[in-house]
């Protein structure tokens, strides 16, 4: 779409740095009409797309026979015809006097995830707030995200003052439930202003409806704050995104100087493993430079070989980051899948991916108070703090300090969509005296004199599926054949280890955790462990997967129909889950995720347990878990 003229910030030289800046609002606050009006009233667009915009309105707009500004900015025909916004858009204008960058951030509910994408890079914030409305609960969570994304500017456009009869009292009012609401926020400047964004009033002129406001208009403000944008004053950070080995004799660093500058001959450590070296050459697109700043993309050399690989940080060495795998950190979660602690995500930070999961929620955000709830979990569009640990150590930064070192991604491993946006706390050294010791006695050497390999006989499957009766058989034929076992099982491991867990998400994830983690110790042990555990969630048997080596784990799905499970009802579970009296029954009103590609596929054949068992042994010689 060519309708903005998008080379505008490079035409006019401006005295004042760029300004980025985002909208948010609810649906129909008259977000996207007022950047429309503001790039409409800069003659941004061109005749042909007017005509256009004029024949759009007819058929979708919402203001009758008046241009629907909004219509410009909703791109995307599918928005338009559901009457929202769903993408961040990027808009580039220009005056006299500045070139502005907007990010037009949505405003339904769901698309919380966008406002954060928008606001990461951005300098101020227009908050708009429909007069009749009032504040609400989405301006404040609004507000809550753009402070926790380090935006420090704030402007509260209070729109659709023309339909209260533009009453300074609603002014006013909205202005004093803001302030109250952002006290806690840190902002260094709130403008309020009043305005129209369909008429015009207040957005790139003076209205006249509203003597009593004395302030400037919305573009006058826009044009003349001052925004700090230090990036190139903070510590140098160079994050290595790929080693070039091109020719012999040359190793270079590439990658894009996230803060601070760099100058040839400066003295630089690896941020992970503290080795030091010396820039020698900085290479750019056109040639080498003796220096670069923040956001330029360069390769370095170095005057040593040392081992560097993506992902490492470069930095200099009196200004080095903290290296951790644990750290605290605010998380805004964008899925309708909930966060469960425990759980393994992929994590993307400061261009690297690795594995992570919340070892803890502190708290969750009531963005209405800013007060502080106890959660278990967090579900859409929730803001919470949270221990995070990973899976290898990297250099950690907190937000406030670097925006792009500070900030990271979660990502589900099953869908690989976004789950949460974070931002970094602080680090936790909690570990930092804890040394993995080397042991003498290896797992081979346990597992050889008990003439076995370790192995996980993991039994999944639903509740009276057959689980703990066949791996008991399987355990008796395997000490008959003196192999030496350990069975972990639900109900026994509940009565113990887990009493303290129920059978929500939340616990049934860290009930599988912990067992994953047993079965793991057992393995090293030398051992042949039966876990029998519904273990309903794909994520934690490929985490409990995980823990032990390729080929030793061993997943037995027992695939009995419901319909028999519930007619065997060993326990009476299922009557009493029918009847109401047991909430979150897998298989009733919980759900069992089916195994992908379990080691054995157990389909019910009206089978007798002991001829299943006797096929589980068969399986386990050709593995060579057993040889007898
Ligand atoms: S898991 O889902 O977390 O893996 P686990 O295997 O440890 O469950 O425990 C399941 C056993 O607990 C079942 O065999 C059943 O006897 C008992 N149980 C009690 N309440 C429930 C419930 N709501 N859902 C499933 N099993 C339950």
């Amino acid at each position: 779409m060519s309708a903005i003229n998008r080379d505008a910030s490079v035409e006019i030289k401006k005295v004042r740095p760029t300004l980025r800046f985002l909208t948010c609002g609810s649906v129909d606050d008259g977000k996207s009409t007022l950047v429309g009006r503001l790039l409409y009233e800069r003659k941004l667009i061109f005749d042909d797309q007017l005509a256009t915009l004029e024949k759009d309105s007819k058929k979708h707009g919402a203001v009758g026979e008046e241009i629907d500004f909004a219509l410009l900015v909703d791109g995307l025909e599918a928005e338009r015809e559901q009457g929202i916004t769903i993408d961040v858009a990027y808009r580039y204008f220009s005056t006299e006097a500045r070139a502005f960058i907007v990010a037009d951030s949505p405003g339904h509910e769901q698309y919380t995830r966008n406002m954060a994408t928008g606001a990461s890079n951005a300098d101020l914030a227009i908050l708009l707030v429909d007069a009749r409305k009032g504040l609400l609960t989405q301006t404040r969570r609004h507000a809550t995200i753009a402070s926790l994304l380090g935006i420090r500017h704030v402007v509260l456009a209070i729109n659709k003052m023309d339909l209260m009869d533009y009453s300074q009292a609603t002014f006013d009012q909205i202005v004093a439930d803001f302030t109250h609401a952002a006290s806690e926020l840190h902002f260094a400047s709130i403008a309020a202003i009043p305005i129209s964004a369909r008429y015009g009033d207040n957005v790139i002129s003076l209205s006249d409806k509203m003597p009593w406001y004395s302030g400037p208009h919305l573009l006058a403000y826009l044009e003349t704050v001052d925004v700090e944008n230090a990036v190139a004053d903070q510590a140098m950070r160079f994050p290595v995104q790929w080693v070039n080995r091109l020719q012999q004799d040359f190793r270079g660093y590439a990658g894009m100087l996230v803060s601070g500058r760099v100058t040839v001959g400066d003295e630089i450590v690896v941020a992970a493993s503290g080795r030091t070296s010396r820039v020698e050459r900085i290479v750019a697109m056109d040639g080498d430079l003796t220096s670069a700043a923040a956001f330029d993309s360069v390769m370095l050399t170095l005057a040593d070989e040392i081992d560097i690989s993506r992902g490492d940080v470069l930095c200099h060495p009196k200004q080095r980051p903290d290296v951790a795998d644990q750290f605290a950190a605010h998380i805004i979660w964008m899925s309708d899948e909930k966060l469960l602690p425990g759980r393994s995500y992929f994590m993307k930070i400061n261009g690297r991916s690795l594995t992570g999961s919340v070892t803890e929620i502190k708290y969750k955000l009531d963005v209405d108070n800013n007060a502080h709830i106890a959660t278990k979990t967090l579900s859409l569009n929730e803001i919470g703090f949270c221990n995070i640990a990973l899976g290898s150590s990297i250099a950690v930064e907190s937000y406030d300090a670097n925006r792009t070192m500070g900030g990271f991604i979660l990502i589900d491993r099953f869908t690989n969509t976004t789950a949460g946006a974070g931002l970094i706390a602080f680090p936790l050294r909690r570990a930092k005296n804890i040394h993995l010791q080397a042991q003498l006695v290896s797992k081979g050497a346990r597992s050889h004199i008990k003439h076995q390999r370790p192995a996980v006989l993991w039994f999944t499957g639903l509740s009276g599926a057959g689980k703990s009766t066949i791996a008991n058989i399987v355990e008796k034929k395997l000490l008959e054949r003196h192999a030496h076992t350990a069975m972990l099982d639900g109900d026994n491991i509940r009565h113990g280890l887990n009493k303290d867990l129920g059978f929500t998400d939340v616990d049934r994830v860290e009930n599988i955790r912990r067992i994953g983690e047993v079965a793991k110790l057992m393995v090293d042990a030398g051992l042949i462990v039966l876990c029998a555990f519904i273990s309903p969630f794909r994520a934690e048997r490929q985490m409990a997967r995980s823990l032990v080596e390729e080929g030793e784990f061993i997943e037995i799905f027992l695939d009995t129909p419901l319909e028999i499970c519930i007619s065997r009802d060993p326990k009476g579970l299922y009557k009493k889950a029918f009847a109401g009296e047991i909430k979150n029954f897998t298989g009733v009103d919980q759900t069992y995720e089916l195994p992908t590609s379990p080691e054995l596929h157990i389909r019910f054949m009206n089978e007798k347990p002991e001829e299943i068992a006797d096929r589980i042994i068969e399986e386990l010689k050709t593995r060579n878990v057993i040889h007898v």
